[in-house]
């Protein structure tokens, strides 16, 4: 058995952590199975010296154990030394460490300072010192944070390799400082230079663009910290006295708008800098991941518009920024824009991105030079080249950065399944693209915000895919500042909104909280969460009617449904399900939430108060939207998907919702209406009520509206919309259309659990389930979870008769398998199994079927010239236009005989499909 991970509150080996309380986990492995631990002991050293000792203590839990030993002091290194022994009798040792930060903001000795009110600066102002080392270094820390985003160099070299530090909160309560460790940086004559631009504080922001959300003035507070071999120190901080404020080639940078680069710049002044009054109390470590370049692009192709832009495509559509190497001119004048996608003519398009110019200008020096921005980011798959000789781009030179919170990679998800693959992949560049510092909605537009709405439709999803956990800590840390039992949770969190708590927008306050336990286990987590779990549910129950429901107040509803469109209601972005009942439903799942974390919790009473509260409230919602013989007030696909998973009919009467939920279904040829809110839950009911095969159809369709539809059309990221663009390639007119947002990616959830089979039975997995399900249209699955303990491995395949099940289950855990095909559970302690057996399911499918829409048989090349052949003057018969959207199949009962012709048309398609697919 040994010990392969420790975390020091979720993070590999930080510095400059803020809390007393540490937690520490770690994953075991061993070539025993069932290997369960039995014991631990921690040891935390300061300077060799141990200043705790947990003792061995007998126990089973190995992940957030939380310190317990005196105060920890600040700016220390400790080491931390964890001994496990488990069931077989082994034992184990492993050492990681950790270092304290500041301890609040209050014991920054540094000053904030800023330009002064004179101040003749006109770019980006750089904040600098010079200083000198003045004996022998041991270890050196640089602490940072500003008013506006900031990087600091040293010696002209770039402090860590992160971006937009320090990150966005509502800088009126919580602004977070980095630290970082500078020792090898450091000569002995030294210069501390910080730029800082604008960011979040100072810049534009928000869909009704406004500059200068938090303040007018950017900022600035540093100091280094020498600790030297003779056991001194020094300490190098802002102030009125060694810093000055110059400016350089940075002559602006926005996130929407973009950077200004000027490399002749010539005129910067030098100036004195003054101390500000900002309460350093507001100071907080920072408590996540950085956001850092997490893969490069090279460029794809050189396009030529036939509007005459150079265009380049990078084939993915990211978050980021591009670099390039070029040798310009003195004075000349690029351009770089950016856009997700060309239109349908093949011209560059940047039609959906609201306000945000999304352009980075650079005036060359007429050297060798290469470039990128450092302050702002773009959401684009492709770039249009401004100003450029032709001789002067080469696709070499040019390289995408996808920018994106650096979270460690938790999940995997591949079939034999080309198109799911895909659609797995754009989840997850979907999620990457979104989350940077905070999850926005969207990377591309004057937008970016911190939507709430979205993360409660795609959090289940998103803790599959990357380790979310602090990444989250920080963003409810962010929401918790700015809720209040008055205006609810905020729309957009950090907020800049400014609007009231909205049903399943502010329901992010149970759903997330209560997701991550479930996937983390970590009830510190928890237990910090629980108030903004209970006064959330205060907001709602302030806004009910003497019937105890939530029946007021503006609601987003089911956002993007295609059904409100259908029925003509004048916002048809809200959807058609009624929004009230939306609201009470998710208000009742937010009471049951808060109950269970209240048992959690330990806190008996209320979890019974809440639960009571619960059950009253569905009552309610029963008598208000549920008639006596089971019908829902508005029996849209969403409400009935709610009713169902939310338990809202009763038993007698579930089967018949379910049939008209299928029936609705069969309406629409099996496609969804769905918005943001019904959406996540669609598949999940069907498959647990015994219509699995109906979730897989939904899932593969391949026309409007569906997910691999988007597929179809290029699509490498979730689109805002089902239909984004529509089947003739032109944009969806309505101005609110994004290629880059994640909420139907809330898939994913269903295709891990429901496809790939695993669900927690016990929080953070310590327990879980293994249930693949065998599913048309795919031969196998691979599917990897690294849990908290460790990774979970189910791969399934099954083809030629033989069913294989390959599992792998942490130490320390437990599970209950489900094989395929055999009805028993099969309790399983840690290790690796495998299974091999016998069946007659053949999960293969044709391509093309009965069920293929008339359209795509008529766009098909093979299809007709075997049609033009067999029927000549077929194809041009106006009357299938009339037909094109049914299935085949309903086309061929018009007329007994064309039957044949279809079966056979279907099967040349099929043949034609397998020649160019091998
Ligand atoms: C955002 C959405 C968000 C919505 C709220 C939009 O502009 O992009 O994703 O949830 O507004 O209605």
């Amino acid at each position: 058995m040994e010990i392969i991970e420790i975390l020091v509150d979720s993070l590999i080996k930080p510095i400059g952590i803020d809390t007393q309380q540490p937690t520490f986990s770690w994953k075991l492995a061993s070539e025993q199975q069932n290997t369960v631990q039995t014991a631990f002991e921690l040891k935390v050293f300061s300077d060799k010296t141990l200043i705790w000792d947990s003792k061995k203590e007998v126990s089973s839990q190995s992940t957030f154990n939380v310190y317990q030993g005196p105060k920890l002091q600040a700016q220390t290194k400790y080491l931390v030394e964890v001994t496990v022994w488990d069931n077989h009798h082994q034992q184990a040792q492993a050492e990681t460490e950790f270092e304290t930060g500041l301890f609040g903001g209050d014991h920054f000795k540094a000053d904030w300072i800023s330009t002064s009110k004179e101040s003749r600066i006109t770019g980006c102002p750089v904040f600098f010192t010079n200083f000198s080392i003045k004996e022998e270094l041991v270890r050196a820390r640089l602490y940072v944070s500003s008013l506006g985003i900031y990087q600091a160099e040293i010696n002209q070299q770039k402090v860590g390799d992160a971006y937009f530090t320090p990150g966005w909160t509502n800088y009126n309560q919580r602004i977070q400082y980095q630290t970082y460790d500078v020792t090898e940086q450091l000569k002995t004559n030294n210069i501390l230079a910080i730029t800082v631009a604008n960011g979040w504080y100072k810049g534009t922001l928000g869909f009704m663009p406004q500059a200068e959300r938090y303040g007018k003035k950017v900022a600035v507070i540093a100091q280094v910290k020498l600790d030297y071999e003779d056991g001194t120190s020094q300490i190098i901080a802002t102030d009125e006295t060694d810093w000055q404020v110059t400016e350089g080639a940075l002559r602006m940078a926005e996130f929407y708008n973009g950077e200004n680069y000027d490399s002749t710049y010539s005129k910067a002044v030098v100036e004195p800098v003054k101390v500000i009054d900002k309460d350093k109390s507001l100071l907080v470590a920072q408590e996540d991941e950085f956001v850092k370049v997490i893969k490069h692009f090279s460029a794809k192709k050189l396009i030529q518009t036939p509007a005459g832009e150079t265009v380049i495509d990078f084939g993915q559509n990211i978050a980021g920024f591009v670099n390039f190497k070029i040798q310009g001119k003195t004075g000349q004048k690029i351009t770089l824009r950016h856009a997700e996608a060309l239109d349908q003519d093949g011209n560059f398009y940047t039609g959906n991105l609201s306000f945000a110019k999304a352009e980075d200008t650079y005036i060359c020096d007429g050297s060798k030079q290469e470039f990128h921005p450092n302050f702002t980011y773009h959401g684009f798959r492709y770039i249009s080249l401004i100003g450029f000789e032709a001789d002067q781009i080469e696709l070499v030179n040019f390289t995408a950065w996808a920018l994106s919170s650096e979270l460690a990679k938790t999940g995997l998800f591949t079939t034999s399944n080309k198109l799911i693959n895909q659609l797995q992949n754009n989840i997850v560049w979907g999620q990457l693209d979104n989350f940077v510092d905070i999850p926005t909605d969207c990377p591309q537009r004057s937008e970016r915000l911190g939507w709430t709405g979205d993360v409660s439709a795609f959090c289940h999803t998103a803790v599959f895919n990357r380790k979310a956990d602090s990444f989250f800590k920080k963003w409810l840390r962010d929401l918790a500042s700015e809720q209040s039992v008055k205006h609810g949770v905020p729309q957009v969190v950090p907020d800049i909104v400014n609007q009231e708590g909205t049903a399943f927008w502010g329901d992010v306050a149970t759903i997330l909280p209560w997701r991550l336990y479930q996937t983390y286990g970590n009830l510190t987590q928890l237990r910090e969460n629980y108030p903004i779990m209970q006064q959330w549910i205060e907001y709602i129950q302030k806004h009910t009617n003497e019937k105890g429901l939530w029946q007021s107040g503006y609601q987003y509803g089911d956002w993007l449904a295609l059904d409100a469109e259908l029925q003509g209601l004048t916002d048809e972005r809200v959807g058609a399900t009624d929004r009230y009942l939306i609201a009470n439903i998710f208000y009742a799942n937010s009471l049951n939430l808060t109950a269970k974390a209240a048992n959690e919790l330990g806190e008996a009473e209320a979890a019974a108060a809440y639960h009571a509260r619960y059950q009253d409230l569905m009552t309610a919602i029963r008598q208000e939207y549920v008639t006596a013989n089971g019908r829902l007030v508005s029996e849209t696909q969403t409400a009935c998907v709610l009713a169902l998973h939310f338990n809202l009919v009763p038993e007698k009467n579930r089967s018949q919702v379910l049939e008209r939920l299928i029936n609705n279904l069969a309406e629409h040829k099996n496609h969804l209406t769905t918005g943001f809110v019904g959406t996540p839950f669609v598949c999940h009911v069907l498959s647990e009520n015994g219509a699995h095969d109906l979730a897989r159809k939904i899932l593969l369709a391949e026309d409007c509206p569906s997910w691999l539809y988007e597929i179809s059309m290029g699509a490498t990221t979730i689109w805002e919309r089902w239909d984004s663009i529509l089947p003739d390639g032109s944009f969806n007119p309505k101005n609110m259309n994004s290629l880059n947002h994640y909420a139907y990616g809330s898939i994913g959830d269903w295709m891990y659990r429901e496809i790939g089979g695993l669900k927690e039975l016990a929080p953070g997995y310590r327990k879980f389930m293994l249930r693949p399900r065998l599913t048309k249209g795919f031969t196998d699955v691979n599917l990897k979870f690294e849990s908290v303990y460790g990774a979970i491995i189910c791969n399934w395949e099954c083809k030629n008769q033989q069913i294989k099940v390959v599992i792998e289950i942490p130490a320390n855990t437990t599970a209950e398998v489900w094989l395929p095909e055999k009805d028993e559970k099969i309790e399983l302690g840690s290790g690796k199994y495998s299974y091999q057996y016998a069946t007659q399911t053949k999960l293969e499918i044709p391509k093309y079927s009965m069920e293929t829409p008339l359209h795509v048989v008529l766009e098909n090349d093979a299809a007709r010239e075997f049609l033009n052949q067999a029927v000549p003057g077929m194809l041009d018969n106006q009357m299938l236009q009339y037909v094109q959207n049914e299935p085949v199949n309903t086309v061929a009962s018009y007329s007994a005989e064309a039957r044949p012709l279809f079966e056979k048309v279907i099967e040349v398609m099929n043949q034609d499909f397998q020649a160019h697919n091998n």
